[in-house]
């Protein structure tokens, strides 16, 4: 197992920000959502760890039972385990985390199954790690199953819930980077409110951000939900969602630089695939997905042309076609797991 540097940590825009206010064991995993972060679900709920999308993800990547395989984002290795199970002896599967206790989980599997090895790595270092995994040729079949696991969110020590008192962390991997806290605690507030209105499309983004900085300096989870809850008022349309939620979700996003983490893993993945082999991305709010649909767009559709002029598929800069619409849980997966009902799964092939 080997270990990749981690990136910096730079706000991107998202939305337009306009200065204003107005606007099976082992095999099993969760995932939190918008809706629910760590602060709608029942505990017993979420020690169930189940992976979202399990029979979609498995039935539209793995269309053949040999050749190498990745799965960009471990977590519990409910996906892992599923598509191991449906390969050949001679598949090789390689398992990514930038989470060390997700890695660490990941060893036994590891020492089991010489099929897999995994990398403490983000999903962006690809190239890199399978250099290092030795691979030569491209992959039949990729995995990202994007956000944070549900081991992350219900662990208080991590810092992901607004639910219980822990330190504001929010790293998912803790061993680099600042965390939530320490961002928090050092930046202007015009950054704060900024972030939490692209990343978390927080409409009363100001004032959150003006009193984060008046309660200066913060340490824990539940200061800054307390923080969140005196200036948003409850929706009254869905009293089950926490003020903060929001919040947290954008200053996650921004402590573990996702959106920069999506685009560059998406770009790796696409680039690692062999002709024919498959991408599949399960996102949990509508920013992730959008960016996921722009880019796969982007791949399979040609650029405008004159009309009637003879141009072939590999004249147009067509590199994928798109495998389906983008699929959500069905009925039976919502009624045992509602956290299932934001997740997106998307499906690219590499045609050339
Ligand atoms: C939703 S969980 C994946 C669950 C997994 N599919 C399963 O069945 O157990 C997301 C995992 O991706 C990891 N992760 C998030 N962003 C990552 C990135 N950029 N690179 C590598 N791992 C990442 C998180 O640490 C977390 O463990």
């Amino acid at each position: 197992m080997r270990a990749f540097a981690q990136p910096s940590f730079v706000p991107t825009r998202q939305a337009q920000w306009t200065g204003s206010n107005s606007v099976a064991e082992l095999t099993q995993e969760i995932k939190s959502e918008e809706v629910d972060f760590g602060g709608g679900a029942s505990k017993a709920a979420s020690e169930e760890h189940i992976p979202v999308l399990l029979r979609e993800v498995v039935h539209s990547l793995i269309q053949a039972d040999s050749g190498i395989y990745v799965d960009g984002t471990y977590g519990r290795g409910g996906h892992c385990r599923s598509m191991l199970a449906r390969l050949a002896p001679d598949a090789k599967m390689i398992g990514l985390d930038r989470d060390p206790e997700a890695v660490a989980a990941a060893q036994m599997l590891a020492q089991a199954d010489p099929r897999f090895s995994i990398f403490h790595a983000r999903f962006s270092q690809l190239a890199d790690v399978l250099e290092q995994a030795g691979i030569v040729g491209g992959a039949q079949g990729i995995l990202l199953d994007i956000g944070v696991s549900s081991p992350q969110i219900d662990d208080a020590s991590r810092g992901f819930s607004f639910k219980s008192d822990g330190p504001l962390d929010m790293r998912m991997d803790p061993t680099q980077g600042l965390s939530a806290a320490e961002w928090l605690n050092t930046s202007v507030e015009e950054d704060i409110a900024k972030v939490l209105f692209v990343h978390g499309e927080e409409r009363n983004s100001r004032r959150i951000a003006k009193n984060i900085v008046a309660a200066r300096p913060l340490s824990t989870t539940l200061q800054l939900a307390d923080i969140v809850e005196a200036c948003v008022p409850r929706n009254r349309n869905n009293m089950s969602k926490h003020p903060a939620t929001k919040t947290f979700q954008a200053i996650r996003i921004f402590i573990n630089a996702e959106d920069q983490e999506l685009r560059a893993g998406l770009e790796h993945a696409f680039a690692a695939l062999a002709i024919g082999g498959r991408l599949a991305v399960i996102s949990f709010h509508s920013l992730e997905d959008r960016q996921v649909k722009h880019v796969f767009r982007g791949l399979s559709r040609p650029p405008s042309m004159p009309r009637r002029l003879p141009v072939r598929h590999s004249d147009q800069g067509i590199s994928a076609r798109l495998i389906g619409k983008s699929i959500k849980a069905q009925s039976d997966e919502l009624a045992t797991n509602p956290r299932a009902r934001s997740a997106t799964l998307r499906v690219i092939e590499r045609i050339c």
